[in-house]
């Protein structure tokens, strides 16, 4: 049997310093190894991953390319078995297929390749041994295995948007099916047990804007895709696979693409579904938490230098329980509710500086409202229906004047306290030209490293329209005096840069990974506590090989294991699978894959 251990909350775990080996480094008393890999078997009978005569119908049953949100669901009552649900956000050609020049000279099979390498893995895990080490499940039936791609997976619309003009297609005329979800990056575990998966930079796979109808340009230019020229330095080419990619010729697929998927990884039949009612944009993910109201309410942001973030209240409440009723009850929730976008109100704006000075009153805080832009069917922007405001969310969100926020990354809620923390990971841009300057919610120009946002909102009610803010942590090298870790000593603080998902474990410690680490040390997952007298002691708990993104962070039920995904390793310019920057993980080229960290022995993590 199992001893669980509670964890008592301290983090007294040793930092590990920076560092740009080509290896994952954990503590000392713990030890990692790698669960999966791009190419391992998923769907059983897979065909063994072959490099040089990859296919795409091998990959569409092989583990998919650059993991970023995962999950670990248990699966028995003994701790012995689990789900893993991986997003798969995008591919790296030149590291995927031997002699790679161009997009242009890959053939048509190896671009069908890539386009089954995104979407979404469920692979079946046991526990290794007495530790909180977890291997794939590799006999038996593994019923719950599962690939889900961009080639061939069927996706439902739900919501208010399903159905509507926008979302029709010759392939499929009443607009409520989708070919495939695309760029998944972050994502959630909802409190009834799917998972959520944010649809994020969907624009660089759609091409030809520039033959677009001139009533829909505005439109496709506010999400990225160009409207004057028919590729750019970011189009993927899957035209040459697919005609659908060719918004010249389908002006309406591009809208299909944006949304919030929700996947029932434990009915391994289902059709995953793209929930309109929670806003179409550049979808970093979204997180659920259950308000003291019984709705649920999902938090959201929008990656993108000065946009949104966002939250959906549910119409309908949460219904406790496992029975077949609650299921079926809670998993229509987010198929309708109320949509909002945040405006943050600053007590002292006139005091921020753009160098990250504290203002006067110490604190960079503030008051909040969350704006109504739809409820149910009916709109509260003028001019657009409610299914304009669904699909077109950034066009209500300019409207209604919302804050423009420095790259809203992951936004997830405390399950112990409701409180919810914002990773806002960088923009460079903020306070350059006529860009907006800094404020005090987004408080230094030219933000190179990004920062941490609370918001709590007012009563402690999670449906609430109003809330109170601050930023606990502005990130970069603690020597640099634009930095600040809640008044914490900064001498005892690890250097961290561009915060991008967030996760908690048992005892409400916030973690925190990073991608794109401006100091020039790799990327790693950070742990601080959040409430107490060590709010704001920061530390790094481990790093990812070079080139790679710390993606995921999971810290499982139990407390006994961190997982992430070591997302993009080795992706520099000019590296090739014949000159990789990264051997990573097993010492020929690099692939992505997702690691397990534990305790030697065996008790909680991070304690
Ligand atoms: Fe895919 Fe916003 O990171
Ligand atoms: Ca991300
Ligand atoms: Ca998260
Ligand atoms: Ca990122």
């Amino acid at each position: 049997a199992l001893t669980y251990s509670r964890p008592s909350g301290a983090l007294t775990f040793k930092p590990i310093p920076p560092n740009r080996l080509d290896t994952f480094v954990v503590p000392n008393g713990y030890d990692h190894s790698v669960v999966i890999r791009w190419g391992d078997e998923v769907v059983p009978g897979a065909p063994d991953f072959d490099l040089d005569n990859q296919t795409a119908a091998a990959q569409s049953k092989q583990f998919g390319y650059n993991n970023d949100f995962l999950a670990v669901l248990p699966l028995d009552k003994h701790g012995e078995r689990a789900l893993l649900v991986v997003n798969h956000e995008y591919t790296n050609e030149n590291l995927m297929f031997p002699g790679f020049t161009t997009l242009d000279a890959l053939s048509v099979e190896q671009l069908k390749v890539a386009i089954a390498a995104h979407g979404l893995s469920v692979v079946e895990l046991e526990r290794a041994g007495r530790t909180g080490e977890w291997v794939p499940v590799r006999k038996g039936s593994r019923r719950y295995n599962r690939r889900l791609t961009a080639l061939a997976t069927k996706f439902d619309f739900t919501g208010p948007a399903a159905g509507s003009a926008w979302l029709k297609t010759a392939a499929d005329p009443r607009g409520t099916t989708a070919i495939g979800t695309l760029n998944n990056c972050a994502g959630g575990v909802t409190p009834w047990g799917t998972t959520l998966h944010g649809e994020e930079n969907f624009n660089q796979y759609f091409v030809g804007g520039d033959g677009a109808p001139a009533a829909d340009k505005p439109k496709l230019a506010r999400y990225g895709i160009s409207t004057t020229v028919r590729y750019t330095a970011d189009s993927r080419k899957w035209d040459r696979a697919d005609e659908r990619f060719d918004l010249t010729k389908h002006p309406n697929e591009a809208n299909r693409f944006g949304w919030i998927v929700e996947l029932d990884p434990f009915d391994p039949d289902s059709r995953p579904r793209k929930h309109t009612a929670l806003g179409r944009f550049k979808h970093e993910g979204a997180n659920v938490i259950v308000a003291k109201s019984g709705h649920v309410v999902a938090y959201m942001g929008d990656d993108e230098r000065f946009d949104y973030l966002y939250k959906f209240v549910s119409d309908k409440k949460f219904m406790k329980g496992n029975s077949w009723v609650a299921r079926k009850h809670n998993l229509t929730l987010l198929e309708s509710g109320t949509l909002y976008v945040a405006k943050l109100d600053y007590t002292s704006a006139a005091e921020i500086d753009g160098t990250g000075k504290l203002p006067t009153d110490g604190a960079f805080n503030g008051t909040g409202r969350w704006i109504k832009l739809v409820q149910g069917n009916k709109s509260y922007v003028d001019g657009m229906t409610a299914a304009d405001v669904l699909t077109f969310t950034r066009l209500a969100g300019d409207a209604v004047g919302a804050t423009k926020m420095d790259r809203p990354e992951d936004v997830e809620p405390s399950l112990l306290t409701g409180k919810v923390y914002v990773a806002l990971t960088n923009n460079t841009n903020r306070g350059v030209g006529t860009n907006p300057k800094a404020d005090e919610a987004n408080p230094r120009n030219a933000n190179k490293h990004g920062h941490i946002l609370e918001l709590v909102e007012d009563k402690g009610e999670n449906a609430a329209e109003t809330f109170t803010w601050s930023v606990p942590i502005v990130c970069g090298d603690p020597t640099d005096a634009s930095t600040y870790f809640a008044g914490y000593d900064k001498t005892k603080v690890s250097p961290i840069s561009c915060p991008d998902n967030v996760a908690f474990d048992g005892a409400g410690n916030l973690w925190i990974s990073t991608d794109g680490n401006a100091l020039g040390s790799n990327d790693g997952l950070f742990a601080t506590a959040i409430e107490g007298p060590e709010r704001g002691h920061l530390k790094q708990f481990l790093t990812v090989p070079f080139g790679a993104e710390t993606c995921g962070p999971f810290i499982t039920t139990d407390n006994r294991s961190v997982f992430v995904a070591v997302q993009h390793p080795g992706e520099i310019t000019g590296a090739s699978v014949e000159n990789p920057a990264s051997t990573w993980p097993d010492g020929d080229y690099a692939k992505p894959g997702v690691v397990v960290t534990w305790r030697l022995d065996g008790k909680s993590v991070g304690s």
